[in-house]
């Protein structure tokens, strides 16, 4: 019997895989075939703290990056840098997904860019912008986002920029909404795609999906904007082109940073129909049925018993591969 110590808190839906009805959810299907699971609520440093040293398990699986009271947003980590895998790695605790490194790399989409710019992995044209740092010139259509938000948030018709001053507004927003670095990428008006890799070494499998929203929804721009998002409108169907080179592109971004157990990797089409990156989610959404990675899996594993079952297999898939990196 192997014991699964599930971590969320008040920020599980901004930072992690959603709110507690989906953790719970998540906890239930883990309760099965000789496992397992237990869910702690962290509200502070101490309460994690307590967990780790009082209960009973073998791995634990986290819905957040870092312990925080925001439930809106992510935000830059200030809580003294304290990231939560660091910790479980000072404590050689064993967890599911990335390691400390990778996690706090993809939640920062300016240092996830600066990797694969390196690795020589497409990414968007880019370049970052702090509190009171001065505005470079750039590049006209721009899209400017939050660095270290998921969910879409931050993100509507004003993100894209086609002048200087449309863009210091959207960067000022972005300063005073999310207190953080706004980045600045080149704007991909094409396909969005969104790579799911699941597992690692020869069990390692990238399912990929195009993600599709009925067109009335958009306003001036093909974009998923917030209000689009966590509300069903955003389906993924399995594309009909383009499918080995967007997975090629995901299996070049996962081994730039080093991604484990589960992660999806997000990529539009440029102007000139190039594949570029936007970003890799470390901790993808996992509410049944609606989430983009229960929705992949189910459009490529589908089971005579039903999406629950399907998505029941994708959780354990994650945790079997977590653990089998342990040799647990
Ligand atoms: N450079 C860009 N050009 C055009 N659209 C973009 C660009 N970057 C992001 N977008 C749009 O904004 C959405 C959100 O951006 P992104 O995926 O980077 O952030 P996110 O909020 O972390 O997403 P997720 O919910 O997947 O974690 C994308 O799904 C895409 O539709
Ligand atoms: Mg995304």
């Amino acid at each position: 019997m192997k014991k699964i110590l599930i971590l969320t808190g008040p920020a599980g839906d901004a930072q992690g895989w959603g709110n507690l009805d989906v953790t719970r959810e998540l906890c239930e299907t883990l309760n099965t075939d000789n496992r397992s699971a237990e869910i702690v609520f962290l509200e502070s440093k101490e309460d994690f703290t307590e967990a780790i040293e009082t209960k009973s398990f073998d791995i634990v699986w986290s819905a957040l990056y870092h312990i925080s009271t925001k439930a809106d947003i992510v935000g830059v980590n200030d809580d003294d840098g304290l990231w939560i895998a660091d910790i479980l790695d000072a404590k050689g605790i064993p967890y599911i997904g990335p390691n400390a490194l990778t996690m706090k790399q993809l939640i920062q989409k300016n240092w996830t860019h600066e990797i694969l710019q390196h690795n020589k992995v497409t990414v968007p044209d880019n370049f970052t912008v702090d509190i009171d740092e001065e505005i470079p010139d750039a590049s006209f259509p721009a899209f400017v986002k939050p660095s270290c938000e998921s969910r879409s948030v931050g993100i509507s018709d004003d993100s894209v920029a086609n002048t200087k001053e449309e863009l210091e507004k959207a960067i000022h927003y972005i300063h005073a909404e999310f207190k953080q670095p706004a980045l600045i990428e080149e704007y991909l008006p094409g396909e969005e795609y969104t790579v799911l890799m699941l597992s690692n070494g020869k069990r390692q499998e990238f399912l990929t999906g195009i993600v599709k929203v009925d067109e009335s929804h958009f306003g001036k721009y093909p974009i998923l904007r917030s209000d689009l998002r966590g509300v069903g409108l955003t389906k993924i169907q399995r594309p009909t082109a383009r499918v080995e080179e967007s997975i090629e592109l995901a299996r070049q971004a996962v081994a730039a940073l080093n991604c484990l157990d589960h992660v999806r990797v997000d990529m539009r089409v440029s102007a000139e129909g190039q594949f570029k990156i936007i970003e890799v989610n470390g901790i993808p959404g996992l509410k049944p049925i609606k989430s983009w990675s229960p929705q992949m899996y189910s459009l490529y594993h589908a089971s005579p018993q039903g999406v629950m079952q399907e998505y029941h297999q994708l959780i354990h898939l994650i945790v079997d591969s977590g653990l089998s990196r342990y040799g647990l």
